[in-house]
């Protein structure tokens, strides 16, 4: 055989691969057996979360197929239906991230992370549509191009829970268009639109003009869509604008707004709406203020006036820490 035809070495994991040898595990020939197996085996995991999350993954999943009787060819569609998330996945497009957001996973882990700090802006969840290239926008300046939707002017002031302003915060904030498109979902994108970089003034007081949010549906031409049309789900999300807000010393805060009034606000395809991320817009029609406002053509507008509360990284994490010792806690008591 010539050399290049020779077969290559056998790759062995290096971490306890002699280990399952002296575990003396029985043959696997019932149901129960692979599941004890498996969790004899994962007492050999070294790092101690490790150990602790993948007994706990283990356990539920042998608990799911043995609960819901899975077919082979119900399990084969299922990793066909992965397989397919994965393949849609593209630079610019994150069907995974979709995917946790439908099911509620990116909203649960945001807020077990992030639990509410009394008196602070609640978090809600990132989405696959912020981008690094917004452009800084000055104080009264405008993140939406000319003709991307209704003139609305966002102002307030970031703050510190105890009421302290919070001078030079920043904030990264974007949206969809009238159309309830992003600008990255237009294939011919030039330059970032409707979104921007802004910081708070040395009095914490922030201002930009920017377009009334409108409701929009998530994408729903691959396979997350598929399965939402298969549990007999729509996929809109109620309008909303986007804020990432940062200042040293503050954990980061990645919010968005919802107006009120929205058809789908109850039902939000990806959980993302809090009670108190529900804002009131104001109609303000005076042609001399929306002027003042930097509105090229005058005449009316709409205003959001809100003020981002950020919590003292100290105060955040004692709150984490809390909650989780919390929900431990009634856990074991539930158990
Ligand atoms: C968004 O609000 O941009 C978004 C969030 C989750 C999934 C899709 C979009
Ligand atoms: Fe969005």
């Amino acid at each position: 055989m010539a050399d290049d035809q020779q077969p290559k070495e056998h790759k062995s994991v290096p971490n306890g691969i002699k280990a399952p040898h002296h575990l003396n595990l029985p043959y696997p020939d019932k149901p129960e057996l692979i599941t004890s197996n498996l969790q004899k085996l994962i007492e050999l995991v070294p790092n101690p979360r490790h150990k602790f999350v993948f007994e706990r993954l283990i356990a539920h999943m042998h608990d799911f197929i043995n609960e819901t009787s899975i077919t082979t060819e119900e399990w084969m569609s299922t990793i066909q239906f992965l397989t397919n998330v994965g393949q849609t996945c593209t630079p610019i497009r994150q069907e995974f991230i979709l995917l946790s957001d439908v099911l509620g996973v990116s909203a649960l882990v945001d807020s077990l992370n992030n639990p509410p700090v009394k008196g602070a802006t609640e978090s809600s969840v990132l989405g696959p549509f912020f981008t690094d290239d917004a452009p800084d926008v000055e104080q009264g300046g405008s993140i939406a191009s000319e003709g991307k939707g209704k003139h609305m002017y966002v102002e307030g002031l970031v703050l510190s829970t105890d009421g302290t302003p919070v001078p030079d915060a920043v904030i990264e904030t974007w949206e969809t268009d009238e159309l309830g498109f992003y600008d990255t979902q237009y294939t011919d994108r030039q330059a970032a639109d409707c979104r921007g970089r802004l910081r708070s003034d040395k009095d914490g007081r922030y201002g930009y003009r920017a377009v009334v949010p409108v409701c929009y549906p998530i994408p729903g031409d691959g396979p997350v869509g598929d399965l939402l049309i298969k549990l007999g789900r729509h996929n809109m999300r109620p309008n909303h604008l986007h804020l990432m807000v940062e200042a040293p010393g503050f954990r980061k805060l990645v919010t968005a707004l919802y107006p009120a009034g929205d058809e789908f606000l109850a039902s939000d395809a990806v959980f993302g709406v809090k009670k108190g991320l529900v804002v009131n817009l104001e109609e303000i029609n005076d042609d001399a203020e929306a002027r003042r406002r930097g509105f090229p053509n005058g005449g009316s507008f709409t205003l959001l006036k809100f003020d981002i509360i950020l919590s003292p990284e100290a105060e955040s994490e004692a709150a984490r820490k809390a909650f989780a010792e919390e929900r431990s806690r009634k856990l074991k008591e539930s158990a």
